[in-house]
């Protein structure tokens, strides 16, 4: 089974082909140039995707040495994300399924993430809690198989890479600021200053990120009115980084052991966070449950997690039910609940 699978859904043009659940390809290219506009631009990113999705899909089948007729189907995000993003994807996957008559299998971006755990690792017992946390989306997932899942909580504002970057942008750091934040913290003190850990004791599986980004500015503009001294930066990054992962993690924890998982797996692109990655690892040994960490190259936005979860559900379904079908691209959907 060979699957060609296609993601554009933001800011990275990828594509992948998965064959029997081994990625054979996964080609991402990100458009680093909005960094210069502090945030991502949905037209630029759109024409950005146009540009180079056609080159994208050609390296991954040159590189997995495959040609496209040997496909069984092609899949691709559908939902959630920039709606011009999502249409470049889907139409060329729709134009390719046309030409080479291939069934297209429509994919969650987030069920994606939830489920690229399993691509390095065979041994994940179900069910699992996963934690997916990205410049989008912040929310804590019960996995109970490949077709069935349950929100247990998202967050109410902002996402938890979105407030790394929107307290990054505050401090003159360049977009995306995670990864710089994650580099600065470790010079830092993490308790050198407090800002607030969002419905930490909310007693519930949602979180908020928009109180922190708040504290931070009012924090800057009474503490430091002439700016930020260069050498307290570490330590405002250390104690950013802290408040957030600690959150985080207690939160996943929490649910890892109401739900005795055997598994926390943690997604998307904060899931790279050095100190999210061994906070979680140390505190869910004590509890016997191993954090599964990915590969940098299954953190980020990326088509091999289509194309795998992809896989799984035409083997479930067969290809009939994906024949001629249509489907439309969605904005934003983090549905409730999906049962099949
Ligand atoms: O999943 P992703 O590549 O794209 C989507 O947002 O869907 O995630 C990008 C986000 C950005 O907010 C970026 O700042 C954050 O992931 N990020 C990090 C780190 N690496 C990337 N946040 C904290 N620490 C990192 N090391
Ligand atoms: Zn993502």
């Amino acid at each position: 089974m060979n699957i060609l699978a296609i993601e554009s859904s933001c800011d990275e043009t990828a594509a992948s082909v998965i064959s029997n659940s081994r990625v054979l390809s996964n080609i991402i290219s990100s458009q680093h140039f909005h960094s210069k506009y502090g945030g991502v631009i949905p037209e630029l990113a759109s024409r950005a995707h146009l540009a180079s999705i056609s080159l994208v899909v050609r390296e991954a089948l040159t590189k997995a040495e495959k040609n496209i007729e040997e496909m069984n189907a092609i899949a691709v995000t559908t939902e959630p994300g920039l709606i011009g993003s999502l249409i470049v994807g889907s139409n060329f996957a729709k134009g390719l399924s046309i030409k080479y008559n291939l069934p297209i299998i429509p994919v969650n971006h987030l069920e994606g993430h939830l489920y690229s755990g399993n691509i390095q690792d065979e041994t994940i017992v179900l069910p699992y809690i996963a934690l997916v946390v990205s410049g989008g989306h912040t929310a804590l997932f019960k996995v109970e198989s490949y077709s069935k899942y349950k929100v247990l909580g998202s967050t109410v504002d902002d996402a938890s890479g979105e407030a790394f970057d929107k307290i990054g942008t505050m401090l003159g750091l360049p977009y995306p600021a995670g990864p710089e934040i994650d580099k600065l913290a470790k010079t830092g003190n993490p308790r050198a200053y407090v800002f607030p850990r969002g419905m930490l004791h909310s007693g519930n599986y949602n979180f908020s990120f928009s109180g922190l980004k708040t504290s931070v500015r009012y924090f800057l503009e009474k503490q430091f009115p002439q700016g930020l001294p260069e050498d307290k930066l570490s330590d405002v990054c250390a104690s950013v980084q802290e408040a957030i992962v600690d959150v985080l993690v207690k939160k996943s924890i929490d649910a890892s052991v109401e739900y005795n998982v055997k598994h926390l797996i943690i997604a998307g692109g904060v899931s790279a966070n050095s100190c999210l990655r061994k906070r979680a690892t140390d505190l869910a040994k004590l509890q016997g449950i191993k954090v599964v960490v990915l590969n940098p190259d299954y953190c980020i936005d990326n088509a091999a997690m289509i194309g795998f979860i992809a896989e799984k559900r035409l083997l479930e379904n067969g290809p009939d039910a994906y024949q001629d079908l249509t489907f439309k691209v969605n904005a934003s959907s983090l549905r409730a609940k999906r049962k099949k």
